[in-house]
């Protein structure tokens, strides 16, 4: 088998319509990637099992769309005006710009752990390593400085007074300040989860992983609001249902881990990452955080609101510990085209590039595929008309049979369909698998519930 890089999967993703470098036609711009046709429909297809799983199959957890754009005080109580920056520092020679930590980390393969150094501590780290920049390889350092993560822009309502505002950094704080409205409208007892999808925005310098880190993501989020005394069950309880659902959509089992925090906020119990085995190694996927009461707390705190849950049946008044639940809708979307791509030789000798999803979260459930232009177009018309009424189907009349069937593999899509002489005289269909190539004919209206089947996630 051959060797899936990240270089591979970029390629294909511009070839087929997965992901293009954003602001393509003007030389792109840094750390920024657009969905094309068949990337959006993954990328929704992921966000959709995701909300299946934990709000639409869970009745204590309940979803919200919150503004991207929040009162800047938001910013202040979550800590992320103070403190959310990076240790960066640049090479003098080529201007390129590096995480001073990362940097640490890499160099002493993970011995170092360079979160907790000050930037004095790890300048001489560098200093004394003679570590050089993987650029240009000089050893000519700025001094390290940190930079702020959160994007600002401004809101003025008379001309001249402008007010600074921030991109949220991430979409749990809208989670957390409608804590009470969404408790009161939903009538919901403690434990109960609030979640939700929504665009995030970090400035960050990255080394440039394709869509693993950007500056503008989306993340899948949930915050469960419980007990103290009940908080340690419910974490374990998501490390599992997180690692299910990863595992279920197309991540094995060999390439998951559980990574546990050994430095720990101070507010915090305890937390965890999933990592999984990328192309450049393993690397975070999710993350569950044992919070605390630290967001309620800050919360009420700054916006003189009380936050205390009142427990209808002891009567007992109390902030909430919160168990949060985090992953990136790209990250986890670059995980599946990583896991799902395949280089198979076939016996022939040629090679078949084709993307195994599972059917889920396949861009398109099936391909419609006259077998003779002037034949069969109408037929196989109306056999589409008739499909994407229940799921997206694309359709394909150009070239030989063979080469459909391939561009089909390479974009994931599950089942083939041809459309020919039999289908016009007898409404039966053929219907190709992309994994195993075999062929099963099956009579037109049956085709609906056999996809939907499959597709059940
Ligand atoms: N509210 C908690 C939080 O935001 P995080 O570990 O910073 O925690 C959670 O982010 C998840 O969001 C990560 O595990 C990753 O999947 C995704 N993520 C974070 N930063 C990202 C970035 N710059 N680009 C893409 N995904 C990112």
């Amino acid at each position: 088998m051959k060797e899936v890089t990240m270089e591979k999967i970029v390629n294909m993703c511009k070839q087929y319509g997965f992901v293009f470098p954003g602001s393509d036609i003007y030389d792109g711009f840094a750390n920024t990637w657009d969905f094309g046709p068949v990337g959006v429909e993954l990328k929704n297809n992921v966000k959709k099992a995701w909300w299946k799983r934990f709000v639409q199959e869970d009745k204590s957890t309940y979803g919200v769309d919150a503004g991207i754009l929040m009162n800047p005080r938001v910013w202040e109580a979550s800590g992320h005006v103070a403190s959310f920056s990076d240790p960066k520092m640049d090479c003098k020679k080529c201007k390129q710009r590096f995480r001073a930590d990362n940097m640490i980390e890499e160099f002493s393969k993970g011995e170092v752990a360079a979160e907790g150094m000050t930037n004095e501590e790890m300048e001489k780290y560098i200093e004394d390593n003679n570590i050089k920049c993987p650029h240009c390889g000089s050893h000519e350092w700025s001094e390290i400085k940190q930079f702020k993560l959160m994007f600002e822009t401004s809101r003025g309502t008379v001309e001249g007074s402008k007010d600074t505002v921030y991109l949220r950094p991430e979409t749990c704080q809208g989670e957390y300040v409608n804590f009470l409205n969404v408790q009161r409208t939903t009538r919901a007892k403690i434990p109960f989860a609030i979640a939700q999808i929504g665009k995030s925005f970090r400035n960050e310098i990255t080394p440039g992983n394709f869509l693993f880190r950007t500056i503008e993501f989306e993340q899948m989020e949930l915050q469960m609001f419980c007990k103290d005394s009940d908080s340690m069950n419910i974490y374990n309880n998501y490390k599992e249902r997180a690692l299910n659902f990863v595992n279920d959509i197309g991540l094995p089992s060999d390439k998951l881990r559980f990574h546990d925090h050994d430095k720990l906020a101070h507010y915090a119990k305890a937390a965890c990452d999933i990592q999984y085995k990328f192309p450049i190694g393993w690397e975070e996927l999710n993350g569950i955080h044992h919070r605390g009461t630290w967001d309620l707390s800050r919360h009420s705190e700054f916006s003189g609101k009380s936050l205390e849950y009142l427990d209808p049946e002891t009567n007992e008044k109390y902030i909430p510990t919160v168990i949060e639940y985090s992953i990136g809708a790209d990250r986890l979307t670059l995980a599946l085209l990583c896991e799902a791509f395949e280089e198979q030789e076939l016996e022939n000798g040629e090679t078949r590039e084709v993307m195994h999803f599972n059917p889920a979260i396949a861009p398109y459930k099936c391909a419609i595929l006259p077998l003779i232009k002037k034949n069969h177009t109408d037929k196989a018309t109306e056999v589409y008309n008739m499909l994407s009424k229940y799921f997206m189907c694309t359709y394909d009349d150009s070239g030989s049979i063979g080469k459909r069937y391939r561009r089909n593999d390479a974009i994931g899509t599950p089942y083939s369909i041809t459309i020919d002489d039999e289908t016009v005289n007898n409404n039966t269909v053929t219907i190709r698998d992309r994994d195993t190539m075999e062929q099963i004919t099956l009579p037109l209206d049956e085709v609906v519930n056999y996809i939907n089947e499959k597709i059940l996630f």
